[in-house]
């Protein structure tokens, strides 16, 4: 079984994000795959307070190590953003930094959508944020709300579809071919004075 973590990015009421994430889910669920839709608005993720780097994957608090843990589960992840003043949204960026370790080698989809230029500056300010991390970005899908938002919702092209099945596709071979230098990631660490 494989599985994928779809992180939904944005967190404010009303927004748009969810509903693309429920649509990469439905198009990710398979017999072998089973997804993880990670709601950063109910995730329970304050602002960064881990003393130590993230890098050094020594986590203070039970809330990062079980976001850790949860973050280890997965073998790929899609990124579901939307374009806030030409980047991602702030959320996003907090959940990446709160890990170091867990991150690495995971390969990764970028959905982006917005209104000017279909989420394109979300998913470009992402790319070395993801690639600092280890990532293993397998390109992005890019969706404009302009041609895609009705007086009914959210209601997608076509060619949608394509785009987003080709992209986990893509995600889902990374997936298999990484899978020995997955297993390899390190478990979540407490400070020794946490144990103690
Ligand atoms: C704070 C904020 C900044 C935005 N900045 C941009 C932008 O730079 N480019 C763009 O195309 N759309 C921008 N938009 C429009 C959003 O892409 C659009 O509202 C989208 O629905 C936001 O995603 P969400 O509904 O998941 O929050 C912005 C929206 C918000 C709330």
């Amino acid at each position: 079984m494989t599985t994928i973590g779809i992180i939904i990015g944005s967190t404010r009421p009303g927004r748009v994000g969810a509903d693309v994430a429920a649509w990469v889910a439905e198009r990710a669920r398979r017999t072998d795959v089973e997804v993880d839709l990670v709601d950063l608005a109910t995730l329970g993720l304050p602002f960064l307070d881990e003393p130590e780097p993230a890098a050094s994957g020594i986590y203070r608090h039970e809330h990062t190590r079980a976001w850790a843990r949860r973050v280890r589960s997965f073998d790929a992840v899609v990124l579901v953003t939307a374009e806030y003043n030409g980047a991602f949204p702030a959320p996003l960026k907090n959940a990446l930094d709160f890990l170091g370790p867990e991150w690495a080698n995971l390969p990764a989809t970028v959905v982006a959508y917005g209104n000017s230029s279909s989420g394109s500056r979300a998913a470009t300010a992402l790319l070395p944020v993801l690639v600092g991390l280890g990532m293993l970005p397998a390109g992005p899908v890019l969706l404009g709300l302009r041609d895609r938002l009705t007086e009914h919702g959210l209601a997608f092209l076509p060619h949608d579809d394509a785009a987003v099945a080709s992209a986990l596709d893509r995600l889902l071979g990374l997936a298999h071919a990484l899978e020995p230098l997955r297993i390899t990631r390190a478990e979540p660490q407490a400070p020794v004075e946490a144990v103690a």
